[in-house]
């Protein structure tokens, strides 16, 4: 439901858009928004799972005391159920052998649906304190059929996160701009040149050209599928880490 603050913020978008692009035109955009999908208005994982993932939180909502860290920080927003369980499937991989992370979990949404697989671990990474609690109330409050992983969730920065030796899959829902992003691609070359046996997955959702361009500067992250969605927030790229010895 709407608050009395965005049906203002709608007046005034249609009263300037009118203006703008005149009234059919407008009208246009209108139709074309209310037949649209919302991922925030999107409550059917809650309503089936008795949890509360849903709505949007801008960046200039998330408690992030360091300013820089903020502005790099991207907006919550849950990832639906259906395209991560898509994901996860391309991956072609035995999951039992695997630790998937998420980098920049929110409330928990991709962390359900994840251990829906037989992952050696889940494992949620999350700047925000309050995104932290609420993932953990969901943890609580979660009904459905009985999860194959077990949870973990971990509140922090992702570039302070020190990965499990392992293979992992290590999911981001562009979780963060291009400097954190390359900060965070070294850390984790760093970690693959530990042990060049592991097999690194990284399924970037919502990959767009600033994401693209940041990867390019790492050769040793190779482009292994790219798979595009009308709707561009779906649009998703996998990379596999391939270290010297490969
Ligand atoms: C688009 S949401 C993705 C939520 C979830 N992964 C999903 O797909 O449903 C991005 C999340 O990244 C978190 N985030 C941003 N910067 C971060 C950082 N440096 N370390 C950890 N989490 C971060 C934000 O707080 C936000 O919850």
């Amino acid at each position: 439901m709407a608050d009395s603050s965005s049906w203002q913020d709608m007046g005034r978008v249609i009263r300037e858009s009118i203006g703008l692009l005149g009234f059919w035109m407008t009208l246009r955009y209108l139709l074309i928004y209310m037949l649209s999908y919302k991922p925030f208005n999107d409550r059917s994982f809650d309503r089936r799972h008795g949890t509360n993932t849903g709505g949007m939180v801008p960046t200039s909502e998330l408690d992030i005391d360091d300013q820089s860290t903020k502005w790099q920080s991207n907006l919550y927003l849950g990832s639906p159920a259906r395209v991560t369980r898509h994901l996860i499937r391309s991956l072609n991989i035995d999951c039992s052998n695997y630790t998937f992370v998420d980098y920049g979990s929110g409330k928990g949404r991709v962390l359900f649906t994840a251990a829906e697989f037989p992952f050696r671990k889940v494992v949620g990474v999350e700047i925000s304190r309050a995104l932290h609690k609420s993932a953990e109330r969901n943890l609580i409050s979660y009904v459905g059929e009985a999860l194959k992983s077990s949870i973990e969730l971990w509140c922090g920065d992702a570039r302070k996160y020190t990965l499990a030796d392992d293979n992992l899959v290590l999911f981001m829902y562009h979780p963060f701009g291009p400097d954190i992003l390359k900060e965070m691609l070294i850390h984790i070359q760093a970690a693959g040149e530990q042990n060049p046996e592991r097999r690194i997955l990284i399924p970037y959702l919502f990959s767009i050209g600033v994401s693209k361009a940041v990867f390019q500067e790492f050769p040793a992250f190779k482009l292994m599928r790219d798979e595009l969605c009308v709707n561009n927030l779906y649009r998703w790229t996998l990379y596999e880490l391939k270290t010297q010895q490969d």
